[in-house]
């Protein structure tokens, strides 16, 4: 298979991690004997910094023409403390997903049996977790009108979803449910909000559609803690822009560390493939990040842009065979965990390479 990958690795540990994930994606074609021909963009404040726009009219042409997009982080801590900074590294990163229409982001919550002993929750509420999150990603109050009024001592930003921006993100969660436990859990604020209250009626004017399909609501407070009492109790979860964002960083912990959640971006056009995490300014530049988000990612964008599942079922292999062999990084480390065992990015990418050229 031919194939153009445009790798972004943003700011921060993303060209770290990237830079590992594409390896990973070397040596998979050498393996298939597939042709992957790739290219490099800016994004974020790297971009800022070289072109004055976080997402460079030359880096959007180029995510339009590639076949599937490696994404990084973006974010500096110059900006997290400069509330009034008008130009961000974050707008590139939304100016991405609404450009190229990415509205239904898969957030797989899948905890490797292996790593039960790392996270601060029980092992007998982990073991056999696995959640497949639908985050709406082009709407919300991420996109709604914003303003600052009031000689600028009063802000707003607006929560708003049309229905058909709920209704595609939903049937999506809907499908995949079919093919997983058949459960999907829809979480919204419709105690209280208007937009959750569309969001809910959307959801129950699409079930009758999906009969083998068992819908649970629950609103995003009691969600937030169901999750952490009772992760195996869900399945599918759809869910909005703001609450998704939230909801799986606090999944994390279920898999065990923001290091290992890769998430797919899909839509409309180009797939993006995005770990959860940021830029982690707190560990740029000492080679310690994790670099397991970004070879997930690289398992998603071979199943679903290119719909290589065997090779995608290799990188996850690779990725449990180094995790069985007792190999972490510090996020996923515990104090049993002997210190020859604690690799740093590089290390822990050779490890995965090694595995799979054996
Ligand atoms: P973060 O995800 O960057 O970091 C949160 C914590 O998790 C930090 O302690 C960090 O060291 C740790 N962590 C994250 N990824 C890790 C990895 N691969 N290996 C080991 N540890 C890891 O979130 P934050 O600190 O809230 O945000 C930092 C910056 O990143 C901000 O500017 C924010 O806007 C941006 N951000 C970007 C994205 C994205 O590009 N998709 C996502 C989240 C945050
Ligand atoms: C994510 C991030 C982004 C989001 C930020 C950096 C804009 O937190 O990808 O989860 O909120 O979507
Ligand atoms: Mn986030």
């Amino acid at each position: 298979m031919k194939k153009h990958i445009l790798v972004v690795p943003g700011d921060g540990i993303g060209a770290e991690v990237t830079a590992v994930g594409k390896q990973v994606l070397e040596v998979i074609a050498q393996k298939f004997g597939h042709e992957f021909s790739y290219d490099e963009a800016l994004i974020g404040h790297v971009a800022i910094e070289a072109t004055g726009s976080p997402l460079p009219a030359e880096t959007l042409a180029k995510m339009k023409e590639a076949d599937a997009i490696l994404f990084g982080a973006v974010g500096h801590p110059k900006y997290d403390n400069d509330p009034s900074a008008k130009v961000r590294p974050e707008q590139g990163l939304l100016q991405m997903r609404k450009e190229l229409g990415l509205y239904a982001n898969l957030r797989p919550i899948k905890l490797f049996d292996e790593l039960l002993d790392a996270s601060s929750i029980k092992p007998e509420i982990l073991r056999g977790a696995d959640i497949l999150f639908f985050r709406e990603l082009t709407g919300d109050v991420y996109f709604g009108k914003r303003e600052r009024i009031d000689e600028g001592n009063t802000a707003y930003d607006t929560m708003i979803y049309s229905k058909y921006e709920v209704e595609r993100i939903v049937r999506k969660a809907f499908e995949a449910a079919r093919t997983r436990s058949k459960k999907l859990c829809s979480v919204d604020k419709a105690n209280v909000l208007e937009s959750s209250r569309l969001w809910r009626e959307v959801v129950q004017s699409l079930a009758p559609e999906y009969p083998d399909v068992t819908v649970e609501h629950q609103f995003v407070d009691a969600m937030a803690m169901l999750l952490i009492k009772d992760p195996k109790r869900y399945d599918v979860v759809v869910t909005g822009n703001l609450f998704g964002d939230i909801l799986t960083d606090e999944a994390s912990q279920i898999a065990g560390s923001m290091g290992m959640l890769a998430s797919a971006s899909v839509g409309d056009s180009t797939g993006v493939y995005e770990p959860i995490h940021g830029s982690a300014h707190d560990i740029t530049g000492k080679g310690v990040a994790n670099p397991l988000a970004s070879v997930l990612c690289v398992a998603l964008l071979l199943d679903i842009s290119f719909g290589l599942k065997a090779e995608a079922q290799t990188v996850i292999d690779a990725v449990d065979a180094i995790l069985k062999a007792g190999f972490r990084t510090r996020d996923i480390a515990n104090s049993t965990t002997p210190a020859d065992k604690i690799l740093g990015t590089d290390a822990m990418g050779e490890q995965i390479l090694q595995r799979l050229n054996a």
